[in-house]
């Protein structure tokens, strides 16, 4: 299949530039679009064709539902048996925008679209191209991460090239998505809500709107632990996964940059390519390890830094490329240094920990 790619010029962006990919969406084509938090894979969501086009491109379990994207809070009421009052609260507060939330579906939305779950998934986003292509486009437009299942999502239309290319109708390439986290995704169908994945939207900002509302056990585990199942299918899956075995070094920072030379010395010393993911603070500290890197007969190094600590956004934003940048090096054996887990820190440990499959070393 042939693969359009669509560069918009977000400075000038007018619903004509969109009217094609509208045009395919209509037609049970699939688009690739960004969003704020992540480019989405889009199709027509009442077209249950489209939504089984959408798993069969992604290489996606059909048993993982999809978020369903509108452009007004009025267009979900065709998609809900009911909108509760505290679903208008939520959207009053933080939509468009990165907060998805679960409700009960109406008969309007195909099984297949929400993975054979009697609940769907709704998110406005506020990227202006995913609102101009939804309201053109005149229906909701079903959406996951423009990823091939088990990679990270796709911050930049290059990554969406390289994972989907010649299996989708479009790419519209907007550039860089500002979060480069998923949405936060919130349960309202349960007593108390549950938060099913950390994101921008963080547990304390959510409570001032819901003051009870809990995380989903398996948002907190730390370890892998079968006996603890995620509520939302997707979040049960490896996700995020680099292709090299991911170690992530936690505690007192001088000690993880410490253990983490250590462990790169001996995997370079093997003959091994190696990735260290850093933060702008503990960067310079690697340097040494260059200089092995330099010898003979000796591995390759590849140093990633994310950004400053304190600039937690600018982390999140960074995460995902990251991961893709140590696939692209081939490297064997990656070491990432932990961050701190309140705000932000929550979900972009989360996906860092799920990308490690929980293989975390406190030193
Ligand atoms: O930021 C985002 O949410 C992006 C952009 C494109 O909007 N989309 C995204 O979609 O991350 P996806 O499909 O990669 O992740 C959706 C998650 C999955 O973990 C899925 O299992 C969960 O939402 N989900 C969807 N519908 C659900 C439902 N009815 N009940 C529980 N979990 C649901
Ligand atoms: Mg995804």
């Amino acid at each position: 299949m042939e693969t359009i790619l669509k560069k918009i010029d977000m400075s000038c962006l007018s619903s004509g530039d969109l009217r094609e990919a509208a045009e395919f969406i209509r037609q049970g084509k699939l688009v690739a679009f960004p969003t704020e938090t992540v480019y989405g894979l889009g199709g027509n969501a009442y077209d249950s064709t489209a939504s089984a086009r959408i798993y069969a491109a992604k290489g996606r379990p059909s048993d993982n539902p999809l978020i369903v994207h509108i452009s007004e809070f009025s267009e979900i009421e065709p998609l809900v048996k009911e909108v509760p009052d505290v679903a208008r609260a939520l959207a009053d507060r933080f939509w468009p925008g990165p907060l998805t939330m679960i409700l009960e579906k109406s008969e309007r939305i195909p099984k297949e679209t929400t993975g054979g779950l009697d609940t769907v998934a709704i998110r406005m986003p506020s990227h202006p191209i995913a609102n101009m292509l939804i309201k053109e486009a005149g229906v909701p437009i079903a959406a996951p991460s423009a990823n091939a299942s088990g990679r990270p999502s796709t911050t930049k239309a290059e990554h969406v090239i390289e994972d989907l290319s010649g299996r989708i109708d479009m790419i519209i390439d907007g550039g860089s998505s500002d979060i480069g986290l998923e949405s936060t995704i919130v349960d309202l169908t349960v007593n108390p809500a549950l938060i099913l994945r950390p994101g921008y939207i963080t547990i304390e900002m959510l409570r001032e709107v819901i003051p009870d509302i809990e995380y989903d056990k398996a948002v907190l585990k730390r370890m892998k632990d079968d006996t603890i199942v995620a509520k939302a299918p997707g979040m049960k899956y490896r996700h995020y996964a680099p292709k090299g075995e991911l170690t992530i070094y936690e505690g007192d920072m001088s000690r993880v940059s410490q253990a983490i030379r250590a462990s790169a010395e001996e995997m370079l010393k093997a003959g091994h390519t190696v990735g260290i993911l850093t933060s702008d603070e503990l960067l310079g500290s690697y340097e040494d390890l260059r200089a092995i890197n330099l010898k003979e007969k000796t591995g390759t190094l590849y140093i990633k830094d994310i950004g400053s600590r304190d600039n937690e956004a600018e982390i999140a934003a960074g995460l995902f490329d990251a991961l893709r940048y140590f696939d692209e090096v081939k490297a064997e054996y990656i070491y990432a240094e932990s961050f701190t887990e309140g705000g932000i820190g929550q979900a972009i440990m989360n996906r860092l920990m799920k990308a490690a499959g929980y293989h975390i070393v406190t030193v």
